[in-house]
């Protein structure tokens, strides 16, 4: 199970519909190797972005409930992309081919004690965030630490304006037409690129295209930052921001201070919400295949300057001559 779980995640090529399902033997290995009481909680993110932007399966979230009230651990997910998530549970699991996706987000929360929201994403706004919970221990804890870190629990350092666009957003965003729209959208530039021949992660995730770096640039060593590097690539040929996710993302090993490369070394092409028409989806495809047309041109990059903390936003580097 585990391997079989492990084998599809880090096969682009595998079309499981559920990528991002957790590992329950990776959790208890975990819990085994830690203990229980070192384990604060179990953070769930959906459309799993190491991953490619795939999915959890309802299944899955109902086995977490249970493996994880065996233990008495707590729940937390990133539900920053949760209702691009319940799009795909409807769309691809059974018994929630007619549900709302309301209905399906309410079963999605029902199995956690609660969750951190970017709102910038599924919600269609601008700024903000918030943190919910069912669970009184949690709200009471986090509503004194708020005052400290962001600002009065009723508003957490948000404007009033800005709240009532993110109850706004939070419905709109999670209305299946326009969600519908949205996945379709990144699916067309997917595709545009797969049929190309350009190595992306398969199925194609709900907020972005990932593009697979170790297929796309395999002359560059893991050293040089493949997908660092075509990120950069794609910036330089057409002004279209892309962001790594790979070994510059995953950062290096907290005891031995070496760098940790993990199995997918990945371009995340993430696709802002209801700003960009189909032909920006053709520029940028063009952009990216014109590139895999040359690749073998592109050469590596060196990290010339590494922050202490979470690198992928600052780090600096040179083209290797
Ligand atoms: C799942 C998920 N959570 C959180 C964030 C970061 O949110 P913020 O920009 O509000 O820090 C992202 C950004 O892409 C994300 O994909």
């Amino acid at each position: 199970m585990k391997n079989q779980l492990m084998l599809s995640y880090c096969n682009t090529e595998n079309t499981h519909p559920f990528k991002g399902n957790v590992d329950f033997n990776k959790l208890q290995s975990y819990i085994d190797e830690y203990g229980v009481d070192k384990i604060s909680f179990v953070n769930l993110e959906m459309d799993v972005n190491m991953a490619g932007g795939q999915p959890v399966s309802m299944e899955n979230l109902r086995k977490l409930r249970e493996f994880c009230d065996d233990y008495k651990l707590k729940i937390i997910y990133d539900a920053t992309r949760s209702s691009e998530n319940a799009y795909f549970i409807r769309e691809r699991e059974k018994g929630y081919e007619s549900t709302p996706i309301i209905e399906i987000l309410r079963e999605m929360m029902s199995y956690s004690d609660g969750c951190i929201y970017s709102s910038k994403k599924d919600c269609l706004v601008n700024i903000g965030g918030f943190l919910a919970t069912n669970n009184l221990e949690i709200f009471e804890a986090t509503r004194s630490s708020v005052v400290i870190y962001e600002g009065l629990h009723t508003y957490g350092g948000m404007a009033g304006r800005d709240m009532e666009a993110v109850a706004r957003g939070l419905r709109e965003g999670a209305q299946y037409e326009y969600l519908r729209y949205r996945i379709n959208q990144v699916r067309y530039l997917g595709e545009l690129l797969a049929k190309s021949g350009v190595p992306i992660v398969k199925p194609i995730g709900g907020h972005a295209v990932f593009l697979n770096a170790l297929k796309f640039l395999p002359h560059i060593p893991r050293e040089q930052w493949p997908a660092q590097t075509l990120s950069a690539a794609i910036y330089e040929d057409s002004a279209v921001r892309a962001m790594e996710r790979g070994a510059v993302s995953k950062g290096r090993d907290s005891q031995t201070g070496e760098n940790i490369f993990p199995a997918l070394e990945l371009v995340r092409l993430t696709i802002p919400r209801r700003v960009y028409t189909n032909s920006h989806m053709e520029y940028t495809a063009e952009s990216i295949v014109r590139l895999y047309q040359k690749r073998d041109t592109i050469p590596g990059l060196k990290m010339v300057y590494e922050p202490k903390y979470l690198r992928f936003f600052q780090a600096r580097f040179e083209q290797v001559p």
